[in-house]
Parts: structure tokens; sequence; C-alpha cells
């Protein structure tokens, strides 16, 4: 899948305007297009970025990193997703970037979300829907959730089975088993449950364009 996630990184390219500052999220996917970026013959002024590993990745590119407070709204949010349905709504978070992720997809005129094939699905729900919570209310939102959704909520761990702690200080539940039939609704629902920072769903702030790898890569 990595060759699929770089044709529609390298494809997202295309969206790019020269002398532009643009949002960046995270992942594989991302990192193609980071490199991507660093290779433009008209490079871009710099990037918003929504955490601290693509952060990284863009300056050892050579990007200036700016802080959204100062730039205002962006032209354009390139962001890969963990899941992507045929209304280009969203689940993502498997990378724990889904709040700064939110927050510069809502600041964008335009979003273009880059995947490859696996990740088109029917029905949002198989991949594991993460959470960011604030950590004193972990168990009370994992209790909501359960009562709210009937699925599990798990608290996240990392290698070392520690709680995976996120760029804001914050832990992640990801909730398995679940079959989103009304994304905007669920979305809504979870966002009133005091503790939750952000749930990755995208419903309410969908994708504009869905760029899927491939040869040639196909466009939603
Ligand atoms: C990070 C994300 C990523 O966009 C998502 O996990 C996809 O990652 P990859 O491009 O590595 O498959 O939401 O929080």
């Amino acid at each position: 899948m990595s060759e699929a996630k770089r044709l529609a990184a390298e494809k997202a390219i295309e969206y790019v305007e020269a002398g532009s500052i643009i949002g960046v999220g995270t992942g594989s996917t991302v990192a193609y297009f980071i490199d991507a970026l660093g290779s433009m013959k008209d490079p871009i002024k710099g990037a918003v970025s929504s955490s601290d590993q693509s952060t990284d990745r863009l300056r050892a590119v050579g990007i200036e990193v700016y802080d959204l407070n100062a730039t205002g709204p962006l032209s354009l949010y390139v962001d890969g997703a963990d899941e992507c349905d045929p209304h280009k709504r969203l689940i993502k978070g498997g990378g724990a970037a889904l709040t700064r992720e939110k927050i510069i997809a809502e600041a964008s005129a335009r979003f273009v979300c880059i995947v490859d094939p696996s990740k088109q699905v029917d029905v949002l729900g198989k991949f594991p829907l993460p959470v960011e919570v604030i950590p004193m209310a972990r168990s009370l939102v994992a209790r909501e959730i359960l009562a709210l959704t009937r699925a599990q909520p798990v608290w996240r761990q990392d290698a070392n089975e520690r709680g995976v702690v996120t760029d804001n200080g914050n832990l992640i539940l990801d909730i398995h088993g679940l079959a989103i039939t009304d994304p905007l609704a669920l979305e809504s629902a979870i966002n009133q449950i005091p503790g939750v920072v952000a749930v990755g769903l995208f419903a309410r702030r969908p994708a504009d364009v869905v760029i899927v790898g491939g040869e040639p890569p196909h466009i939603l």
C-alpha cells in the first residue's frame, strides 16, 4: 500500500499554490506529501503542522512551520485518513493527532484527503474510532461512550504498555465494534461528553476532495 500512498500524496501537489501557507496533517501518507513539498520547484511559503512528528519532517525538508494563530484562515489542508466513506466523511486519529487535525481542517477552505484504496468503506466504524480525552476524565468518558454506543472503548497503549500521550498531553480511547450509520449525530453526541477534547469523526467537516492512490489516482 505504500506505493498507493505515495501516488496519492504526489497527486495532491497539484492542489498546492506556490508561495502559500498550507495546513499539513500527520501519518505515513502525509510523510510522502511532505517529501514532495520539499522538492517543489516553486516552493510554498510555509505550513501549519498538525503534530510534532510532521513539524520535524517539514523542517527537515526546509519548510517553515507557522502558528495557526499567526496565519489566520488557510486555503488548503492536506491530510490522510484511517477510513473514508462515499460522502467523504472520515475516521482519523490513528496517529493520535486528531485534535490538531480537526482544528486545521476547520480553518481551511479546502480539505484534500490522501488515501490508499484500503481506506475506502461503505460504512465507517471498522477502524476503531479514536477519542482524545482529558486524563482525569478517562473512565467517565469510557462509561458514557459505552452507555451511548454499546461499543467498547479501549485505552490506547504504546509498545511499552503505557497510555499513549498526545501532543496536547491527553489520552486516547479507541471505540471498537461500531457501525456508524449516522456519523454527524455520533460526532455531535460524543462531543457533548465532558472531558472529550475531540472525536476522530470528520462528518461535520468532511473532506472536500479525496485522492485515492493508484495508477492513475482516483479523485472523489
Ligand atoms: C493521524 C491520522 C492519519 O491521517 C491516519 O492515521 C492515516 O495514517 P496513514 O497515512 O499512516 O495511513 O489521522 O492522526
